[in-house]
C-alpha cells in the first residue's frame, strides 16, 4: 500500500531531462540482436535487454504521470473516455441482489484509477453494491500516486478500506493470492509488459474459477481510411508530446508500443494459451482498440 498521497508533485524540467538522458543511455547500450530472444525484447521499435525494459517503461510512465489526462486525451482525441465507459458498461460489474458475497476486483496497470473508480461507481449506481473490494495495482508508484490524488479530489475511494493501491508487477502479482479475484481488468496497460504471456498466465492464476478476465487495449485497425488517418496521427503524436508535455521520447515509445502489440487474433490465442475459455473480443472504432475477454473455468 502506498503512504499518504502527495497532492502537489510538479515534474521538474531538470529531472525529466535526467530521466530522458538515462533512457537514451539505456537505449544506446542495447545490443543489436533480434527482438524477443531470451535476453532481449522490444521497447517500442528498439531491441533492448529484457532486464532493462521494466526500468525503461517505468521512466516513461513516471515522466507522463502528472500529465496523464492530457496524454490520454491527446493520444485518443478524447475518445478513450467513451471506450472506457463502454468497457465498464459491457462488463456490468457489481454484486447481484441475490448474492451476499462481495466481489473481489483487481485492476492491473490501473495507476490512473480511471477503470477502478469507474467500476466502483457503476457497481454502486447500477447494482447498489457498496461492499465489493478493489485492488488497484501498478508497477509505477508515480502513476499510483496520481490515482490516489484523483481519489482524494473525487472525494471517494481515498483511504477507503475497500480500496488498496499496490505497487506490483502485473507479470507476477506476488502479493495477490491465487484463486482470489472475481474480476480482473487491465486497460491500456498490458502492451507495456515485458512478457505479455506471463501477465496473462498470472491473470489466470489470481482469478477464482468462474472469474472473468477483461482487457482494453490498442489493436489493429480494419479500415483502410482509418488506418491512413492513424499513420498520420502516429507521425505527429511525438511532436505533440514534445509541445504539450515537453516529452518527445515517451510519446514516441507509446506509438511504437501500439504498433508492436499483437493483432486481435494473435492476442486471443495468447489468452487461450493462458487457459481461459469462452474467449472473445470486440473491436472499438474499427479496431483502433479492442476489448478482449475470457473466463477461468
Ligand atoms: C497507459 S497507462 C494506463 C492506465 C490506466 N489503466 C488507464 O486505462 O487509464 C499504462 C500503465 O501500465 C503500467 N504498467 C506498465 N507495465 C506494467 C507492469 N508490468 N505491471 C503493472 N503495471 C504496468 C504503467 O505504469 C502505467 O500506469
Amino acid at each position: 500500500m502506498l503512504g499518504p498521497v502527495t497532492i502537489s508533485r510538479p515534474l521538474l524540467k531538470g529531472s525529466r531531462l535526467a530521466r530522458t538522458s538515462t533512457l537514451l543511455r539505456l537505449l544506446s547500450s542495447a545490443p543489436p540482436s533480434s527482438p524477443d530472444s531470451p535476453t532481449t525484447t522490444h521497447f517500442g521499435s528498439k531491441t533492448v535487454p529484457t532486464t532493462e525494459k521494466e526500468k525503461m517503461v517505468g521512466h516513461v510512465f513516471s515522466s507522463v504521470a502528472s500529465k496523464y489526462d492530457i496524454m490520454n486525451d491527446v493520444m485518443s482525441l478524447g475518445i478513450h473516455r467513451l471506450w472506457k465507459h463502454h468497457f465498464i458498461n459491457k462488463l456490468d460489474p457489481g454484486m447481484r441482489r441475490n448474492s451476499k458475497q462481495p466481489l473481489e476486483f483487481i485492476d492491473v496497470a490501473g495507476g490512473s484509477g480511471d477503470i477502478a473508480f469507474g467500476i466502483l461507481d457503476y457497481a454502486n449506481e447500477i447494482h447498489q453494491d457498496r461492499v465489493s473490494k478493489m485492488d488497484i495495482v501498478d508497477i509505477n508508484a508515480d502513476m499510483l500516486k496520481e490515482g490516489e490524488k484523483r481519489a482524494y479530489e473525487l472525494g471517494r475511494y481515498y483511504q477507503d478500506p475497500r480500496v488498496r493501491f499496490m505497487v506490483q508487477n502485473g507479470e507476477k502479482l506476488e502479493k495477490i493470492e491465487s484463486n482470489s479475484k472475481d474480476i480482473y481488468t487491465v486497460s491500456f496497460g498490458i502492451r507495456n509488459f515485458t512478457n505479455i504471456q506471463a501477465g496473462l498466465n498470472t491473470a489466470y492464476r489470481v482469478l477464482k474459477p468462474g472469474g472473468l478476465f477483461y482487457c482494453l487495449e490498442f489493436s489493429k485497425i480494419d479500415n483502410q481510411l482509418m488506418d491512413w488517418g492513424y499513420q498520420q496521427w502516429a507521425k505527429v503524436l511525438p511532436v505533440m508530446g514534445s509541445v504539450i508535455a515537453d516529452d518527445f521520447d515517451s510519446y514516441q515509445y507509446l506509438v511504437e508500443s501500439i504498433e508492436r502489440f499483437p493483432d486481435q487474433e494473435t492476442f486471443k490465442s495468447m489468452i487461450e494459451k493462458a487457459g481461459f475459455k469462452s474467449v472473445g473480443y470486440e473491436n472499438l472504432t474499427s479496431g483502433v482498440c479492442a476489448i478482449h475477454w475470457g473466463v477461468k473455468v
